[in-house]
């Protein structure tokens, strides 16, 4: 195990043993760490001996399922380093013994929240409850997220006897927010940016939920996080509930996809129920994720949202697309929610355009597009499934099942004279008639020296390099020299993608 990562994790765990919203920790090493132990809200100890750590290294693998050694081994960390919620684990173990005693005793619990317990979950002593959205990422059109806030609240109330509704200027009983990096929760609470913790929350009756507004929020299923999922997951917490060890609860500390699945399992149902007790008229609601899928990212509908008026042209430049492509007359398409943009050689962009316009029956939000140099046919691939487009026409027999499931992007490599994908650390060869993988893939993505995993998009550009795009970084890779070159921020760098000129009203990034 690497010593960085080791001694991140010591910090997590460390503040395991402490109350108070704890810390995910991807990045950072021995700095970090040591930031992390020197701050405490509270008079610290002299530090936790040896036994707290042991516990605190349990408790941990209890929630995750991992053998209770208390020994931070290899499988530990690596767990540790997963996406999650900031919350501490601590008293997950004792919350979920009650709740399990409590159902086979076949009684409710609530009344008996020992001492320990009423002092770290604690609940709200009325039904009726307020919320406020204080901020929200900028990229992100406010009504939409304004309504997946709203589901996410009606989940818990459509199970429970409780009630929320929205206020926009009057104070709130819980208070939602997103925030950059230390935001005055501690150091050890600070965010860090994309992936590790994406967000955190304070029992009742604190009432707030804080959410990184540097991870890639999506309001959809394709890539980025899914908002209306953490901030169902925080609500939660600020309701009083602890984590949960059920693998498929919205509870669980690790970020979860959503699904087909029902989003609040038996045990989420049961945990709010304990503190609330059951709906007041009716039966709980209880609905599945693929209800949940369609909060789009954006639509031409919103030009109310003040932050991107008059900047609508130009949206993907300040923001995160789904893929990227290039034609045989180097028009640049580039893909984001129901939208496309085509950039023409000259770094003019055209206004954002349906995709439905031009490819009927694609769905939106793909994952991967590519043109091949070969006969000009686009390629677009979304979830399991892939469709093929000469023109505006879909070819017979697609969309068709495709053996690489979402793929990150997708390449024409000229050298190759195939489609590449991308997934994750690895890459396929694909047959453009067939669409299986060649023999002999996927390979490790080590072939492609300093490219990323998760990259958004890739094309080779007439100057031709291969540039991969990840958020808002680009790599242009040398085909000769078959390494990355150099690397940059794309809207600021690459004329060519046609964000100049469109940014004297805006900060890029
Ligand atoms: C809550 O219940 C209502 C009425 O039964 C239903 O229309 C709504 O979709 C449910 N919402 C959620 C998030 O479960
Ligand atoms: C780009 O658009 C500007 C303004 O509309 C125009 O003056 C310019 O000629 C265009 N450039 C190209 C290469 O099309
Ligand atoms: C846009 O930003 C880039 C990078 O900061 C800069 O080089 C370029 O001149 C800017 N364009 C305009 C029109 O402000």
């Amino acid at each position: 195990m690497e010593a960085a990562a080791a001694l991140a994790a010591l910090g997590l765990l460390l503040l395991l043993a402490r109350p108070g919203p704890g810390a995910g920790v991807r990045r950072g090493g021995a700095k970090m760490f040591l930031e992390k132990y020197g701050y405490f809200d509270e008079p610290a100890p002299s530090g936790p001996t040896s036994e707290q750590f042991a516990e605190a290294v349990r408790e941990f693998q209890w929630v995750t399922h991992l053998p209770l050694s208390g020994v931070l081994d290899t499988s530990t960390v690596h767990q540790m380093n997963r996406p999650r919620c900031g919350v501490s684990d601590a008293e997950s173990h004792a919350a979920w013994a009650e709740r399990v005693h409590a159902l086979l005793s076949g009684r409710r619990a609530k009344t008996r929240r020992r001492k320990r317990y009423a002092q770290q979950g604690g609940k709200w002593y009325k039904r009726h409850l307020t919320y406020r959205i204080v901020n929200w990422p900028w990229y992100l059109p406010q009504h939409q997220v304004r309504l997946a806030v709203k589901a996410a609240f009606d989940l818990w109330s459509n199970v429970s006897s409780l009630v929320f509704w929205e206020v926009l200027d009057s104070p709130a009983d819980i208070r939602l927010a997103f925030f950059h990096g230390d935001h005055n929760d501690g150091l050890s609470n600070a965010f860090d940016g994309p992936g590790g913790a994406l967000a955190h929350a304070f029992f009742p009756r604190r009432g707030e939920a804080h959410f990184d507004s540097d991870e890639r929020w999506s309001l959809h299923s394709g890539k980025g996080r899914n908002l209306f999922v953490v901030v169902a997951h925080e609500i939660g917490h600020t309701l009083g509930l602890e984590h949960s060890p059920v693998r498929s609860a919205l509870m669980s500390p690790y970020y979860k996809k959503l699904g087909k699945d029902f989003v609040l399992s038996w045990d989420d149902i049961l945990a709010v129920q304990n503190l609330y007790g059951k709906p007041s008229k009716g039966s709980a609601v209880r609905l599945p994720g693929k209800l949940f899928a369609h909060f789009q990212d954006w639509s031409p509908d919103f030009p109310d949202d003040d932050q991107l008026q008059g900047s609508l042209g130009s949206y993907y430049c300040q923001s995160f697309f789904d893929a990227i492509t290039i034609d045989a007359d180097h028009n640049l398409y580039i893909f984001k929610g129901h939208h496309y943009w085509v950039v023409t050689k000259g770094g003019n962009a055209t206004d954002p355009q349906l995709l439905r316009t031009r490819w009927a029956e694609l769905p939106a939000g793909i994952d991967a597009a590519a043109v091949s140099e070969a006969d000009g046919k686009f390629y677009f691939f979304k979830g399991g499934r892939c469709w093929r487009y000469k023109g505006s026409a879909l070819e017979a027999g697609f969309p068709q099942k495709c053996s690489t499931r979402h793929p990150d992007a997708a390449l024409y490599f000229q050298q190759l004279r195939h489609l590449v994908l991308f997934k994750g650390p690895k890459y396929y060869v694909v047959s453009e008639e067939s669409l299986q993988v060649e023999p002999y893939y996927p390979r490790s993505l080590r072939d492609w020296n300093g490219v990323p995993a998760g990259v958004d998009g890739a094309l080779t550009q007439q100057d031709g390099f291969v540039y991969f795009f990840r958020e808002d970084q680009y790599w242009k890779f040398d085909q000769a020299k078959l390494q990355v070159v150099a690397t940059g921020k794309w809207a600021a760098q690459l004329p060519w993608i046609g964000c100049w000129g469109r940014n004297s009203s805006q900060t890029l990034f």
